[in-house]
């Protein structure tokens, strides 16, 4: 059946969507081979194995044409300094993406295979990644981080080009707390 006009309320204080499509839950042990630190990576998954990040879909299908959108929160918390981020990901087909931040403090860290671009985000930011930039985003703050996305519902997520080619740099915590950017392989 087509999908019809819906208004999807967003909740604020539980960073929820109504009504609400599949949510996604990545822990530690998902993210193997992701930070510069894979040995400590690998030490917090086999111990607390703690939650980095979940994404909460609304109920349009990614599907041709459609225009699904989702809520992703990154905890706060780094990782031998690394701050947590997401997987990071090419859409297979160059589609571009829209992203707003909502609450708590990021980046998205953004590579085409030669530039690297970081645009930091703060609440009310709109964050733009064009076609062909693969993104990675980062929580920079203390609070959890939360953004919505919107894309083309036929985008898909190339990981593999992230774990082929990188993302050209890395996000730290800097000694005064905020975001110091390194080269990938540094
Ligand atoms: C998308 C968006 C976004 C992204 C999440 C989780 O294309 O759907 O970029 O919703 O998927 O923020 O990031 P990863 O997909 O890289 O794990
Ligand atoms: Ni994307």
């Amino acid at each position: 059946p087509p999908i019809m006009p819906m208004a999807i309320r967003f909740d604020h204080e539980q960073l929820t969507l109504a009504p609400a499509g599949p949510t996604l839950t990545r822990r530690m042990s998902d993210l193997e081979g992701l930070f510069r630190d894979e040995a400590a990576r690998a030490a917090a998954a086999a111990g607390e194995n703690p939650v980095v990040y979940t994404v909460t879909s609304s109920p349009v299908p990614e599907a041709n044409r459609e225009l699904p959108q989702s809520i992703t929160t990154i905890m706060p918390g780094t990782t031998s300094g690394e701050f947590w981020m997401t997987k990071g990901h090419q859409h297979p087909d160059h589609q571009g993406e829209i992203y707003l931040a909502i609450t708590g403090r990021g980046g998205i860290l953004m590579f085409d295979g030669e530039q690297t671009s970081w645009l930091e985000m703060l609440p009310g930011t709109i964050g733009y990644i064009p076609p062909g930039w693969a993104h990675r985003s980062v929580n920079t703050g203390t609070e959890p981080y939360a953004f919505l996305a919107v894309y083309p519902g036929g985008a898909g997520h190339d990981y593999d080009w992230v774990v082929e080619h990188g993302m050209g740099k890395r996000a730290f915590r800097g000694p005064d707390g905020s975001a110091l950017l390194r080269p990938f392989a540094e």
